[in-house]
């Protein structure tokens, strides 16, 4: 079976892209990423590329190198069903906030949604992917939505878990480690799996397409993230220690990451991971275990979450309690504030947490951050429903402008790693802040010595 006509349903950070490169590499393809949100479709296809909704290094050439050839973004939901033989299901699946599961397991609304509007709208034969991140044995929920709603035709249920990383997707995108395909076991599950598989041929080499069945690539997917979190959890709380004893948590870092058996990845200690995956999927695996009654399963990899809430608080205790026991009152400028660099997204980040913190510190917050919109950073903290949208309002300005959110500050808080930090001008910014001049580097990406030697008090983690 060959594929000509590709549906995804949902342009967010994962749709965007991953069909931006499959369209751009597969120019015999037709693909049509569809979404309800009619602002996002229209940004998608706005001709000033720096309008697109989602920031990826690269992703604009990719985009216009296919868009209105084989790439269509479009808000035409059954059109495109009707017209594809394979549809993506790439549509938000965070983390319940109401009823059973609440705050754990992931809602799968529009995960259902999806399935019963492709059940309504076939008329012939469909495989559907699921590339969103799901709970183990979702595909047979959408198998039962689509065979018992659908008009007769037959449905094929793939997973097909993305592992690009924001910041990289391109390049993620490109050059996957691996693509993992799940299926179904019989000869037309086997079929469906073929079809994919030739999608992604015609960049990926083969040995590099890994196939197996459903469940057991949905849950690589959860795993996946999990080891990757732990990983960075697990330096994290040795980060606290090193501070306690003297040593220096990249030098143990770099130590362990020599032992080929570790590998140096994902062992940078930080003010605490965010991004759109690592919590929410270690809570669906945390209320997986249990409701299976794994309860050891799932204590296991709670302390990953807790490591992670820790290590977010202490950074923000830490500020307070350097600066005297009070922030009230006190200008703090965060550096950064999406969840990690070369990203717009702030979806978890640490910054929305220590924010949260200091405010109920009475701290007046200055924020600049590269990429990320005004309107994104009050979401994030109103998301929170800790306070008022006015206090928030009232205890948060965002300037354009570095060295205008330093002025006069009392601290500086680095909370991503965004490359241009390094590139400032620490003197000046040193010349126009309180003294004395703290600086609470959560990425650990500016030098100490460089730093105390320009007379800041600099503390960094795991230091
Ligand atoms: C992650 C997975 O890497 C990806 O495979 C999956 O598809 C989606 O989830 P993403 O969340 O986009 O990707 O970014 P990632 O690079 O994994 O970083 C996640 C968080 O961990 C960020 O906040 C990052 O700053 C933090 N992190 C990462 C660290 O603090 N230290 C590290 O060593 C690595
Ligand atoms: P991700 O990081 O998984 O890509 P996003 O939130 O960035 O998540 O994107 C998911 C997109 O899916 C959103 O733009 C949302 O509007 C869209 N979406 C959700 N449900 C549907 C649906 N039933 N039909 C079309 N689009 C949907």
């Amino acid at each position: 079976m060959k594929i000509k006509n590709i549906c995804c349903i949902g342009a967010g950070y994962v749709g965007g892209p991953t069909m931006a490169v499959i369209a751009h590499k597969c120019p015999d393809i037709k693909v049509t990423i569809v979404d309800l949100n009619a602002q996002r479709i229209a940004d998608w296809n706005d001709e000033n590329t720096d309008n697109l909704p989602v920031y990826e290094p690269g992703l604009d050439e990719i985009v216009l190198s296919a868009r209105g050839k084989n790439l269509f973004f479009s808000t035409d939901v059954e059109k495109a069903i009707d017209e594809a033989e394979m549809i993506f299901i790439s549509v938000n699946t965070p983390t319940k906030t109401y009823g059973l599961g609440k705050g754990m397991a992931a809602d799968l609304k529009y995960i259902e949604l999806c399935a019963r509007q492709i059940a309504s709208v076939a008329k012939d034969n469909k495989i559907v992917v699921e590339k969103s991140t799901l709970p183990v044995r979702t595909a047979e929920a959408i198998k039962n939505i689509l065979d018992n709603t659908g008009n007769g035709v037959e449905f094929q249920i793939l997973s097909n878990p993305e592992f690009l990383a924001e910041g990289t997707a391109i390049d993620d995108l490109l050059s996957p480690d691996r693509v993992l395909i799940g299926g179904g076991t019989d000869a037309k599950g086997q079929e469906a799996i073929d079809a994919l598989v030739d999608v992604y041929a015609n960049w990926i080499p083969k040995e590099r397409i890994l196939t197996t069945n459903v469940w057991s690539s949905e849950l690589s997917k959860l795993t996946a993230n999990a080891f990757l979190a732990q990983r960075v959890s697990s330096i994290n709380a040795m980060s606290e220690l090193c501070e306690k004893t003297g040593a220096d948590v990249n030098e143990v870092a770099r130590a362990i990451g020599m032992d080929s058996r570790i590998g140096p990845k994902f062992l940078k200690s930080s003010v605490g991971f965010g991004g759109s995956c690592f919590q929410k999927d270690i809570l669906n695996l945390v209320y997986i275990a249990k409701s299976y009654g794994l309860n050891e399963v799932a204590d296991y990899w709670e302390q990953v979450i807790i490591m992670n809430d820790h290590q977010k608080r202490r950074f923000a205790a830490n500020i307070v309690k350097t600066l005297y026991n009070t922030v009230s009152g006190k200008k703090i400028a965060f550096l950064g504030w999406a969840f990690k660099k070369d990203t717009n997204d702030t979806r978890e980040s640490a910054a929305i947490y220590v924010a949260d913190d200091l405010l109920f510190e009475q701290a007046n917050i200055a924020v600049y951050d590269p990429k990320v919109e005004d309107k994104t950073i009050f979401k994030d903290l109103d998301y929170l429903a800790t306070r008022k949208p006015e206090e928030n309002k009232e205890g948060v300005t965002i300037f354009q402008d570095p060295y205008e959110a330093c002025k006069d500050a009392h601290a500086i808080a680095i909370l991503t790693e965004w490359d241009e930090f390094k590139d400032y001008d620490w003197d000046r910014i040193y010349n126009n802040m309180k003294k004395p001049a703290f600086v609470f580097d959560g990425r650990n990406v500016l030098d100490v010595e460089k730093m105390r030697s320009k007379g800041f008090v600099f503390s960094s983690i795991g230091k």
